[in-house]
């Protein structure tokens, strides 16, 4: 990479960072109002805007979904000035809708962008998801295990007692077998309501958050999220695309995706170095929410760099127009 290079590429980190900043005080005064849809399209319409002044050649690959069914930021999209290098983005607006408008923890905009044809083009299914923080050996925790095995393997690498590790888990009714042997393994369970971009993200940072480990279901698009930011944080995920009916698995193979079983590492959802940033809407363990003073608004993003492992936290006092 020339000098010149370099410097484009952290300058391009910054404008990320602005771009997510954007989509999270967009969507600042839907917080609490109980209206999930107002509060998504204010980040949506956000985050487009501010996308649309960096210089870069975008194509979305991860984003608000098909083009027939979301008018903006679909996959496929187009964005960025037309100037600069060839990218891949995938960003969700606002992860975690119906936390933003319950005023709920841990709601997240989220941007990550890697050189053209480096992400999965993750079709909107399920994707069973495992991951754990950094330090520990490649594998030390697999899909093919079962989830008790899962928390034996963990507590034998970290040295401690299954009583000691924590799981986070998506509450749902398809979960409820998969808790109850997490929990038989006297391991506790830290339960979600929405969110499993921030759910993978905790793993990283267990001493902070609490959380050892993440595991089951959500949406696909999140996995490879979540997979760009563990890039940047160190820590492992690994995901296999679930289908509920073959409409979903046309969908894949419409995606490109030949081999619908196959189980997907960190590197093999996001193949190069990724740039990612996430800002806080409402507060949560990795990151403080959007705080309202008169006159102003204040953000925190957090804003990584998987080539130099770059990991910086931004506050940004707006003043209120
Ligand atoms: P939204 O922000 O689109 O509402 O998604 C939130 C989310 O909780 C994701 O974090 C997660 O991957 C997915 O929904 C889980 O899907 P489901 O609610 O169908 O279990």
């Amino acid at each position: 990479m020339s000098q010149a290079d370099v410097f484009q590429d952290r300058m391009l980190s910054l404008g990320l960072a602005r771009v997510s900043e954007a989509a999270a005080l967009a969507s600042a005064k839907l917080i609490g109002r109980g209206d999930e849809k107002a509060a998504d399209q204010a980040a949506v319409n956000a985050m487009r805007e501010q996308l649309n002044l960096l210089d870069i050649r975008g194509v979305v690959v991860i984003g608000e979904g098909e083009r027939d069914e979301a008018p903006m930021l679909y996959i496929g999209e187009e964005v960025g000035s037309g100037n600069g290098p060839e990218v891949d983005i995938a960003l969700d607006p606002l992860e975690g809708t119906t936390l933003t408008a319950k005023d709920m923890p841990n709601a997240l905009t989220v941007i990550a962008m890697a050189p053209r044809g480096s992400m999965l083009h993750a079709p909107d299914v399920y994707m069973d998801k495992l991951a754990v923080g950094p330090g520990f050996k490649p594998g030390v925790v697999t899909l093919a295990m079962s989830p008790g095995e899962r928390v034996s393997a963990l507590a034998a690498a970290k040295g401690c007692s299954t009583t000691d590790i924590t799981v986070c888990v998506l509450e749902r009714p398809r979960h409820e077998e998969m808790i109850a042997e997490v929990r038989s393994t006297g391991a506790a369970i830290r339960l979600i309501t929405d969110g499993d971009v921030a759910g993978v993200m905790h793993c990283a940072e267990p001493d902070k958050t609490g959380i050892d480990m993440y595991m089951g279901s959500g949406g696909a698009p999140e996995g490879v999220l979540a997979a760009a930011a563990m890039k940047c944080m160190g820590g492992q995920i690994f995901g296999r695309l679930l289908f509920r009916n073959d409409d979903e698995r046309g969908r894949a193979r419409k995606a490109g995706i030949k081999n619908l079983d196959r189980v997907y590492t960190r590197d093999d959802m996001v193949t190069k170095d990724v740039i990612f940033a996430a800002t806080g809407v409402t507060d949560g363990s990795l990151l403080s929410g959007i705080r309202r003073e008169v006159g102003y608004l204040t953000a925190e993003t957090i804003l990584m760099r998987s080539k130099t492992g770059s990991v910086r936290r931004m506050t940004y006092r707006n003043p209120v127009k």
